[in-house]
């Protein structure tokens, strides 16, 4: 069996599912449930056999070697983590906390087991990490897509956090010889994303009649990949992955932000129109900057494609239209995580 962490969160939720729908190999899913994490996404996985749900902090040392005793998991994929980039400007301690202090403890508690291990089951053992491209920084209009070399330079808290743990984990591996792997993706997309980041609160936004807020002015470039792409980038990874490598994953689908906006008003003014006859895009509206926004991002996914022949499979114009469809299909998923904390973070950032 597998460990992971975070998998109820948003891709660690889709990554479960797609596992489980792909194989019998038990995962035990350990998570915290912050706000962001939420039993909801896992909810076709009830009364499955496979599917071990325990609620806990990686923090939490002896739990998780408790974990490891018990069901002496083959591997551990690691998403948990504060993730979201505004609220790291609000409150960073919390994903100093999570992101490296809890990497810190699941790489203590791996290592410990890892050490007890011997021929064929220390052979397999992985460690894989979950990271992100912001800890290359930000990229100019006609600078080339990052690749595995590009210096680190990240320039938000959230993206800093994500960066220690990256040099934590490679230290693990050239200090104590843990078998690590590390993932630095793009920008995600698809079901079961929290309607703080983009893509899910303009389509909530827009459906509840509120403004779309666009930072600065809406030129900052994402290089977005549909979720099931990097679900699968990382099974590929884990199953033939080279010890102790990085591997950047990206959609090769650059786009700014604005179109982005665009792209979900029109598809919406398609799907559920508004009852007014007017296009979603009057809901825009230009907001200040996010305080050392990063003006550009872009993966060069070469390695992983040459290595181990890793292609997204979902075109933006698909993966996009499906994601509308999904949270047409889910207002109700969107209801339950509207809590009063969603409103709280909202009025702050906001002022809605
Ligand atoms: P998310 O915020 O949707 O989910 C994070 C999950 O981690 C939640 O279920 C939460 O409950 C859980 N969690 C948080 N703190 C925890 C703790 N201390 N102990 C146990 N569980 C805890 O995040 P996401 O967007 O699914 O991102 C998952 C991972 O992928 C993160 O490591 C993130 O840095 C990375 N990543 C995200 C993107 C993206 O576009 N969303 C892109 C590249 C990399
Ligand atoms: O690049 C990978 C990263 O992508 C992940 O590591 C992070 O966990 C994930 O949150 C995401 O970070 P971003 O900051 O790029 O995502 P977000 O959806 O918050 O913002 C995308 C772009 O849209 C960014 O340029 C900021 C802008 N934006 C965002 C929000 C929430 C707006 O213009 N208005 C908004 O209201």
């Amino acid at each position: 069996m597998i460990l992971v962490t975070g998998g109820a969160g948003f891709i660690g939720s889709n990554f479960v599912l797609d596992w489980l729908a792909q194989s019998d190999e038990a995962v035990v899913n350990l998570d915290a449930l912050t706000y962001a994490g939420n039993l909801r996404n896992l909810e076709s996985l009830k009364g499955n056999p496979h599917h071990i749900f325990v609620h806990g902090d990686i923090l939490d040392h002896d739990l998780v070697g408790a974990l490891f005793a018990k069901y002496r998991p083959r591997a551990i994929v690691h998403f948990a983590a504060e993730s979201h980039v505004d609220r790291s400007i609000f409150g960073p301690d919390a994903f100093f906390r999570t992101n490296v202090m809890g990497t810190v403890s699941l790489l203590n508690c791996a290592k410990a087991f890892y050490e007890t291990l011997e021929g064929s089951e220390r052979q397999a053992f992985r460690f894989l990490h979950v990271s992100t491209d912001e800890v290359y920084g930000s990229l100019t209009f006609d600078e080339a897509p990052f690749t595995e070399d590009t210096p680190y330079r990240p320039n938000s808290p959230y993206s800093a956090s994500k960066a220690s743990s990256d040099h934590a984990v490679r230290s693990w591996f050239r200090t104590y010889g843990l078998p690590v792997l590390t993932t630095n993706c793009s920008n995600n997309y698809g079901p079961y994303q929290f309607p703080e980041k983009l893509i899910p609160l303009v389509i909530n936004n827009a459906l509840s009649g509120l403004p779309l807020p666009i930072y600065g002015d809406g030129k900052n470039i994402r290089d977005w990949l549909y979720v099931k792409d990097h679900c699968d980038a990382i099974r590929l990874i884990l199953a033939n992955g080279r010890v102790g490598e990085t591997y950047n994953v990206g959609g090769h689908n650059e786009r700014d932000n604005l179109t982005i906006v665009k792209t979900i008003c029109r598809i919406l003014d398609e799907l559920q129109p508004r009852r007014d006859g007017q296009s979603y895009t009057e809901q825009i509206t230009f907001v200040k900057d996010r305080p050392g926004h990063d003006r550009r991002y872009a993966i060069d996914a070469t390695k992983l494609s040459r290595e181990l022949g890793w292609r997204p499979k979902e075109h933006f114009e698909s993966g996009i239209r499906k994601t509308v469809q999904w949270y047409l299909n889910h207002l109700d998923w969107v209801d339950g995580v509207k809590t009063g904390a969603y409103r709280e973070w909202t009025a702050k950032q906001y002022s809605l």
